[in-house]
């Protein structure tokens, strides 16, 4: 699909009113996106993990308006007028509106909350931007009941990457991959797609658990990280790299080699980390406790052979991957280890899960 198929027709229905609830998961990424270019372009391909616990929950109300045909919302937090974060929604409706011009003609009033923790370090932009943008896909449905349901996904992926590129890998399936590359079917740069690969069972349930290293706000917004890959030195190998990285990943995910995917997992989550420390001007998210943590990992899998892994995102916190048969064990280990490196001792369990649901009123 192509940009054009994102806008639409003349609706074929009216409505005064009416309201959507979403909720949709948050997602963790396997082969990292970091770069990029207008507008919300990936500099190179990424693959995630739908996450299943940690997600976003979003009803949007909308209510025909008379003649003032400028954008209007309200928003609500967990219940509470919330206006800090209205520019971004503000920027992002704006940005979206060509492609859902019904968006002038209502004034909506979007309710949010999470499941994680408020200021746990988690960012909900991805599951926060997902969930919306099926709000607004719902709508539109609603006005174009003749929509398939591949036009219906494939647009709200293409949405939510307008409000933050990651959130394109939350609408729908549990291995998404978001993209153009040359040997993956249908990848596209413009939304995520399904992994139209053979996955090996072991990845179907596999765990995260999200061990909160550090829950304040961060010194380098993951927009400004992105904005430092260009001139960046190593920036065309890295963007080389993810390329074959998802390539070896092929055969990894159909095998279920757990050795090599450990090795390409970790070997993603430090060279974005390597990309932020020779950005200029650099910078570093890993906290001291980052560093306990991984080491921790290295000892414990040369020591028992169990195949647990860390990932981290743009933030200091581990999240730490292994089979769901192993989970025994590997909770035994965060309690004994790793509990301590993390903020008040807190961590959370999430697992693949599968896109973003409808809620029904
Ligand atoms: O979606 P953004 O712009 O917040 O970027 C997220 C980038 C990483 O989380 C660091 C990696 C990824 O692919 O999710």
């Amino acid at each position: 699909m192509t940009e054009k198929d994102f806008l639409p027709g003349v609706y074929q229905k009216l409505l005064d009113n009416g309201k959507v609830t979403w909720k949709a998961p948050s997602n963790i990424a396997l082969v990292k996106y970091w770069g990029k270019k207008p507008v919300q372009i990936p500099a190179n391909p990424s693959i995630s993990f739908t996450l299943d616990a940690c997600a976003t929950t979003t009803s949007v109300l909308f209510e025909k308006k008379d003649n003032n045909k400028a954008l209007s919302f309200d928003l609500l937090f967990e219940g509470q007028p919330k206006d800090d974060f209205k520019p971004k929604i503000h920027t992002f409706l704006e940005r979206v509106e060509k492609y859902v011009p019904f968006l002038k003609e209502y004034h909506f009033i979007i309710e949010t909350s999470n499941s994680f923790p408020h200021s746990s370090g988690i960012a909900s932009s991805a599951s926060g931007m997902a969930a919306l943008s099926m709000c607004l896909m719902d709508i539109e449905r609603q006005l174009n009941p003749a929509m398939d349901d591949a036009l219906f996904h494939a647009k709200a992926s293409f949405l939510a990457r307008l409000g933050s590129g990651s959130a394109c890998r939350s609408i729908k399936s549990s291995l998404v991959q978001w993209g153009a590359h040359q040997n993956i079917p249908n990848s596209s740069d413009l939304y995520g797609v399904e992994y139209p690969f053979e996955v090996d069972s072991v990845f179907k349930s596999y765990c995260d658990t999200i061990l909160l290293v550090h829950k304040g706000q961060k010194q380098i917004s993951s927009t400004v990280g992105h904005q430092l890959m260009h001139g960046h030195p190593y920036a065309k190998n890295r963007f080389q790299q993810a390329f074959d990285n998802l390539d070896k990943l092929k055969s990894i995910l159909a095998s279920g080699n757990l050795k090599e995917f450990i090795t390409v997992v970790e070997s993603e989550a430090l060279t974005l980390h390597a990309m932020m420390m020779t950005s200029m001007p650099y910078f570093m998210l890993m906290k001291p406790d980052t560093l306990e943590i991984i080491n921790k990992i290295w000892q414990y899998r040369e020591a028992t052979k169990t195949p647990v892994c860390f990932t981290l995102d743009a933030g200091a916190n581990v999240h730490l991957l292994y089979p769901e048969a192993d989970k025994e064990k590997v909770l035994d280990f965060i309690k004994d280890e790793l509990i301590e490196h993390c903020e008040n001792g807190q961590y959370i369990h999430d697992r693949v899960g599968s896109g973003a649901i409808k809620i029904n009123a």
